[in-house]
Parts: structure tokens; C-alpha cells; sequence
């Protein structure tokens, strides 16, 4: 083939892409096709024809059309109106088209050189969530390194966000840990209720999940600070020195915040590097309405903040963000003379402060969303959707045959059917096998429950009608 049948092929077969896409969008939003189907491995394998093609080639055109209409109509939809599964919205298109960009350039940013406005606008992005949390931003002049100034930057997800955050804290807390390795006596005070990340974190770190001090919650999986001094108590009694404390802004399971404002005093009074998991929630610092729920915020030393949750950008982008930029420039320590030398340098790399080095144009996509919407836009789609799960614990609490455990802090809402517990897990089985609505479920005070999010704006009341007499429907058959 030659390199101008390529670029023919390309346009007609994006043509052909978006045109697809916007028929998917269409089909989900209108509930033409179910919002999820499971079938087995070995038949979809089958169904989406995958193996012709390899060894000649060719898939284009008609038949990589034909290739994309199988491949989307076997996808879980987001955009249809019954996805409530899961903390992952229809992204806007807008980020969308920052993923093809960036797909298509391949502008591995990490160091400035190889993507200079990725880098420029990744920094630029940052500096715009660190406005938000109430940071001092970055200088975006290579001259102004030195100083106290916030930091941050961004990563291929909120796991990666949260082991980047505590590889911070640690080099705070050991300085010599990169080369010494651990010292041993290393603690950390989390929340029962902190997202899997952060014990996976300590895995990696080293640290073992052992020196996990978990600290006492309420009914909820709130913190409790008044217990906050017994938890530190036990942790120095097991001859361990606290790295870090981790809150939830909010929780996975609950979508509820910690107390952010007495926990920070705490961690200030006693030195803990307080890192705040705000993956899912801290997108609330936009709405002047919700931005309460996260007071004290600013005292944190990190945070984490996923753009692919509530902020509607394509996945993945997350950022870690560090209250003195200082504390991830030296958090790691690397030589690969290929990349890091003495260089005349009129951007900065971003790569000293992440474990990723070839890394996507993450910023690109975000700005893209954020510059389509606004700030204002996004604060009204976190408002909305946070009031439409507190509509939807109304309704549930008035029906007589469901309860909520809790009033949503956020866009998620946990609910049980009857006095059920492990059935939950049978029903929502069931709903899949229905097709028209996809629901998780989450264990509360030990008992299972359904686990609605609802991320996708064209959720309505209506659906939350359904959804309970769809439940009523299945738990009777
Ligand atoms: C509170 C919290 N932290 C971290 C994560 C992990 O983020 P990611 O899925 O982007 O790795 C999640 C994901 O659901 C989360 O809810």
C-alpha cells in the first residue's frame, strides 16, 4: 500500500467511524440496544470475526466498518440511559476527539521535547485543578523552580495517582529511601473504606499490608477524628512511624466524604502527611453548592482527582497534585542519560515526577472537555447528578419494599430490595440478563447491597421508576 492509500483510507474510514459512533450514541441514549450483554469469551471471539484478518491484513473500508459495527454493538453502554453500574462516564466528545489527536501524533510528553504543547497544556491543566483545591499554581517559566508552590501532575489513572501521592509522602517522611530501600518501621493510618488502591499501594511500596493501621469509622465508613489519636496510639505501639494518613473525598462504595477539616488539624498537630483520595469527588470543589463537603482540603499535603470520573474526560486522566511541588520533584530519583541531562531547556519535564515514562497527552484531552463545558458546566452536571441520586433515595425510602443505608453525599446511591442481602447479587444478574439496566452492588455493614452511580446525563427519574420495577419484576420471578 502506498503512504497516499493510506491517508485516503484514513479520512474515509474516519468518516465512517464518527458516523458509527454518533448511530451508537443514538441507539444507547433511545434504549434500541441493551446496555450490557455477557456473552461467553469464546463467542464473542467467534461473533467478532477476529482472526481473518491478521495474517493478510486489510481491515479497512467496508470491512473495518463492518468490523466496528460488531465491535460496538457488543460494548457495555455508558451513553444508555439504564448504566448505573459504575463510576465511568460517556465522556464528552469533545475529549474524544483529544483521544484520536493524541492517538494519532503520538506526542509522548513526558519530556517537553517530545510534545511541547501536551506538556504546555497538561502543566496548564494542572495549575487550573490546582486553583481549584486553593494551591499556589505552578510557574509555567523553566527559570522558577525554586519556591513554595503547589505541584502536580498527571497520570494513566487514580491508582497509579494514589501509589504516585504515598512514593511522595514516603520520600518525605525516609529521604534516603530511594537508595537505602525501606526502613522498615514505616506505618500507614487508612480508612477501611479507602478505594483498593491504597492497601495495593502499600503492597508495592513494600511496606506490606501489614503496616496498615486502619482507623475507626462510623455506621457509615466515615473517619472518626476523635478516635484518629488511639488509631496513631496503636500504629507507634507496633513500633511504626506514620507515613501517611488517607481520607476519602468521597468513598468508593458510599460516595461519602471524611471529615476533611478534623482530620487535617489532626495530621497537622502530629505531623502526618495527610494524602486525600478525591478520585471520584473532588470534582464537588467546582459547585460553590457541594465545595463544603470538602473542607480543609487545602490543608492536605496530596490529593488525587480523576478527570475520567466526574469530570467527563475520555479515560485515563487522573492527576496527583502535592501542596509543595518540591515533594514529587523528589520523589524519584533516576538516570537514563538518554532522557535526563544537562540541556538547554525552555519547557520542563514532567517525567521526574512520574513512574511512567512514555506517557499520553492527558491534559489534552481534560482541556478539551473543560473548555467545551466550562467550569460552569461541569458544576452543574456534578450538581445534577448528585441531586438526582438524592431524588432517587427519596423515591427508594418512600416505596415500603426498599431501604438506603445512607443519604447520597454524591451521585452514588446504595440501596437493598426487601430484607435482602446475598440475593442482590441473583437480581442484578438477572437485571444484566434483562439488558436494561447495569447496577453494582457493594457490602455495608456486612450486608450486600445494590450500588447505583449515576454518571450519564440522560438518566432520568423515570429510569429510577423502572429500576425499581424492573427489581420488583426480577425478585419475583
Ligand atoms: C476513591 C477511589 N480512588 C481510586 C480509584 C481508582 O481509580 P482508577 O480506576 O482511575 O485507577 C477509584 C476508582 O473507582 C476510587 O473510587
Amino acid at each position: 500500500m502506498t503512504r497516499h492509500t493510506a491517508q485516503a483510507n484514513f479520512v474515509d474510514d474516519a468518516e465512517r467511524l464518527i458516523r458509527l459512533l454518533q448511530h451508537y450514541r443514538e441507539q444507547s441514549v433511545s434504549r434500541q440496544r441493551p446496555v450490557i450483554q455477557l456473552p461467553p469469551l469464546g463467542e464473542l471471539v467467534e461473533r467478532l470475526q477476529l482472526n481473518a484478518p491478521l495474517r493478510q491484513g486489510g481491515l479497512q473500508g467496508d470491512a473495518l466498518e463492518a468490523f466496528l459495527e460488531r465491535y460496538l454493538d457488543a460494548t457495555t453502554r455508558l451513553h444508555h440511559p439504564g448504566f448505573l453500574a459504575h463510576q465511568t462516564p460517556p465522556p464528552h466528545p469533545s475529549g474524544a476527539l483529544g483521544s484520536l489527536v493524541d492517538g494519532f501524533t503520538n506526542n509522548p510528553m513526558a519530556i517537553y521535547e517530545m510534545g511541547p504543547p501536551a506538556a504546555a497544556i497538561e502543566l496548564f491543566m494542572v495549575n487550573w485543578l490546582l486553583r481549584q483545591v486553593g494551591w499556589t499554581e505552578q510557574p509555567l517559566s523553566p527559570g522558577a523552580a525554586a519556591g513554595e508552590y503547589a505541584g502536580g501532575v498527571l497520570t494513566h489513572g487514580g491508582s497509579l495517582a494514589n501509589l504516585t501521592a504515598l512514593i511522595a509522602a514516603r520520600s518525605r517522611i525516609a529521604p534516603e529511601v530511594w537508595r537505602d530501600g525501606n526502613p522498615g518501621d514505616l506505618g500507614l493510618l487508612a480508612s477501611p473504606q479507602n478505594h483498593y488502591s491504597v492497601a495495593r499501594a502499600a503492597g508495592i511500596l513494600g511496606l506490606g499490608t501489614r503496616a496498615i493501621e486502619s482507623l475507626e469509622v462510623d455506621a457509615l465508613g466515615r473517619i472518626r477524628p476523635d478516635r484518629l489519636p488511639v488509631a496513631l496510639d496503636r500504629l507507634r505501639d507496633a513500633g511504626r512511624r506514620p507515613m501517611a494518613l488517607v481520607a476519602n473525598a468521597c468513598s468508593t462504595a458510599l460516595g461519602l466524604y471524611d471529615p476533611l477539616e478534623e482530620i487535617a488539624a489532626f495530621c497537622r498537630e502530629e505531623g502526618i502527611w495527610l494524602h486525600v483520595d478525591g478520585a471520584h469527588g473532588a470534582s464537588a470543589l467546582l459547585s460553590p453548592k457541594l465545595r463544603p463537603l470538602l473542607r480543609g482540603i487545602e490543608q492536605a499535603d496530596s490529593l488525587i482527582w480523576d478527570a475520567h470520573k466526574m469530570l467527563l474526560t475520555p479515560p485515563l486522566c487522573a492527576a496527583v497534585l502535592v501542596r509543595d511541588h518540591r515533594w514529587l520533584d523528589q520523589a524519584f530519583e533516576q538516570e537514563a542519560s538518554y532522557l535526563f541531562h544537562d540541556k538547554q531547556q525552555p519547557g520542563v519535564d514532567l517525567i521526574q515526577r512520574t513512574v511512567e515514562c512514555t506517557k499520553a497527552a492527558l491534559g489534552l484531552k481534560l482541556y478539551l472537555v473543560v473548555a467545551a463545558l466550562g467550569e460552569t458546566g461541569l458544576a452543574r452536571y456534578v450538581e445534577e447528578q448528585t441531586a438526582l441520586a438524592q431524588q432517587a433515595w427519596r423515591y427508594f425510602n418512600e416505596q415500603g419494599d426498599f431501604s438506603c443505608p445512607a443519604e447520597p453525599q454524591s451521585n452514588i446511591l446504595c440501596f437493598a430490595y426487601a430484607d435482602w442481602n446475598e440475593e442482590h447479587l441473583a437480581l442484578r444478574d438477572r437485571l444484566i440478563e434483562a439488558g436494561d439496566f447495569h447496577l453494582s452492588t457493594a457490602r455495608i455493614n456486612d450486608r450486600w447491597h445494590l450500588r447505583a452511580v449515576f454518571m450519564n446525563p440522560q438518566t432520568r427519574m423515570k429510569d429510577v421508576e423502572n429500576l425499581a420495577q424492573a427489581i420488583r419484576k426480577a425478585a419475583a420471578e
